[in-house]
């Protein structure tokens, strides 16, 4: 389970990337900067050969697949070496097939009928989507002062600049979002100011008691 990482280091970085090997780099320069673990989202042909490079060319970074749809997406995404499921929305044949495999999964909810969904189905930590349009840190206080057992991972929004805030919550496990990972910088080959941009927000983190 990846609760105890995401406690030591509270930010999960989104990685997109058509070539195995940007992924690949990308993913290096994260863990360089101090972050271990990284979903790969589920938006390009490639996204699937990126995760399975990771999984197999850098087993010390924890790689899990993000914009998980369908269930038979969760099912390859695992078979390529994804160990967690980030989903936008609440899918129950998601929920269900990772639960039976003993895999964390955090489905994206917003409002108190998703949360009470998610709490119905067991699940302990979820995804809070999209995080800045969705009413933000406010939000997620007025949720968690209900849902006391619920941990929240906010993403959509997050970034540099409110990335503390979010943190400061004690229901929020980690905050998750692209802009560790601007596509600028990785297409230019700038893999220095992923680094960077990782290295500061394991400061805000820290800052923020993380
Ligand atoms: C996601 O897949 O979780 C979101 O696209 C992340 O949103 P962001 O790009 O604002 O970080």
């Amino acid at each position: 389970m990846i609760a105890e990482l995401l406690r030591k280091t509270p930010v999960v970085p989104l990685v997109q990337a058509d070539e195995p090997q940007v992924a690949l780099k990308t993913a290096m320069a994260l863990k360089e900067g101090g972050l271990a673990v990284v979903e790969v989202v589920l938006r390009t042909d490639a996204a699937l050969d990126c995760l399975e490079t990771i999984a197999t060319e850098a087993p010390e970074i924890v790689v899990g697949a993000g914009t998980v749809l369908s269930l038979r997406q969760a099912e390859e995404a695992k078979r390529r070496g994804a160990r967690f499921i980030v989903s936008p929305g609440l899918n129950e044949e998601i929920v269900c097939f990772c639960q039976s495999n003993e895999m964390d999964v955090f489905p994206g909810v917003v409002t108190a009928s998703e949360v009470q969904r998610a709490f119905n189905l067991e699940l302990r930590t979820v995804k809070f989507f999209p995080a800045g349009l969705s009413g933000g840190a406010p939000m997620l206080k007025a949720l968690s002062s209900v849902f006391r057992e619920m941990q929240f991972m906010p993403t959509g929004g997050v970034s540099a600049g409110n990335l503390k805030e979010y943190l400061s919550l004690s229901s929020v496990i980690a905050c998750g979002g692209s802009w560790l990972t601007p596509s600028k910088e990785i297409e230019a080959g700038n893999f220095e100011a992923v680094t960077q941009l990782a290295r500061e927000a394991v400061e805000i983190a820290r800052s923020a008691g993380g």
